[in-house]
């Protein structure tokens, strides 16, 4: 089948589109709003950007009466948010916490789930999560789109403090995805979980791709500096 988004129907009972760039990460994004209210929702159209110096984005569509997303103001207002990892075991919790509600509700309490103050930002952690990264807003790409929800504020800040829980690395100090299954969004109501993984290294023997590929900054400086 072929279609054209916005143009010709695609004639399908559900709209695919969501359903092909899967699995999406989710982006559990706390913030604090100006008079001080905690906010955490999740974001599926989330993604780390690059990583020296770190910086993540997560895309907030405008809510069912076409007004920006708590997440995204706050962001804008305060200067920071942090993102949460969201786990297979904490999908009931991420789920609450993406019902669309006043400011003024709290979703840490609203799913139950415990704060745990953040060291560089105001928002707080949620400490049942296993990684958490404090990020400070840099700043937004806002895309019109149909109304009310097609609008999209693509909100991007720089990690400035990374949180592992100990038990979340292995013993090679690696962080165990198999044992944390993070949580991820398909298209639909359809959700799935890491719970396998295999290893693939880039042809061509190159240190700095491989360190870029790992992720590495000090293993690309050095790997540069060699060549
Ligand atoms: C798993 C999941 C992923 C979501 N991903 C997005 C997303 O990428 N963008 C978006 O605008 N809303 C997304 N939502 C809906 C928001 O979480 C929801 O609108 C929430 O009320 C926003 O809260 P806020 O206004 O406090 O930021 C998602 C919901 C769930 C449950």
């Amino acid at each position: 089948m072929y279609y054209e988004p916005g143009v010709t129907p695609h004639g399908l009972p559900y709209d695919p589109f969501k359903s092909c760039v899967i699995p999406r990460p989710i982006g559990w994004i706390s913030t604090i709003d100006a008079a001080g209210n905690h906010n955490l929702a999740p974001y599926s159209q989330f993604q780390n950007v690059t990583f020296d110096p770190p910086i993540v984005m997560f895309s907030a569509n405008q809510d069912s009466q076409g007004r920006r997303k708590d997440s995204a103001r706050n962001a804008e207002q305060t200067g920071q948010f942090v993102w949460n990892m969201a786990t297979y075991a904490l999908r009931e919790a991420v789920n609450i916490t993406g019902e669309e509600l006043p400011p003024e509700i709290d979703e840490f309490d609203r799913a139950g789930l415990t704060k745990a103050p953040s060291r560089l930002v105001r928002p707080m952690r949620v400490a049942e999560s296993p990684i958490q990264f404090e990020c400070v807003y840099l700043n937004t790409l806002r895309f019109p789109g149909v109304a009310p929800m097609g609008a999209a504020d693509v909100v991007f800040g720089r990690v400035v403090a990374v949180h592992i829980a100990d038990d979340a690395l292995d013993e090679r100090g690696m962080i165990d995805v198999l044992r944390l299954k993070p949580l991820a969004r398909m298209g639909y109501f359809d959700y799935t979980y890491v719970d396998n993984r295999f290893q693939m290294i880039i042809p061509g023997g190159n240190r700095a791709v491989l360190a870029g590929l790992e992720g590495s900054p000090e293993k690309a400086n050095a790997a540069t500096r060699r060549a």
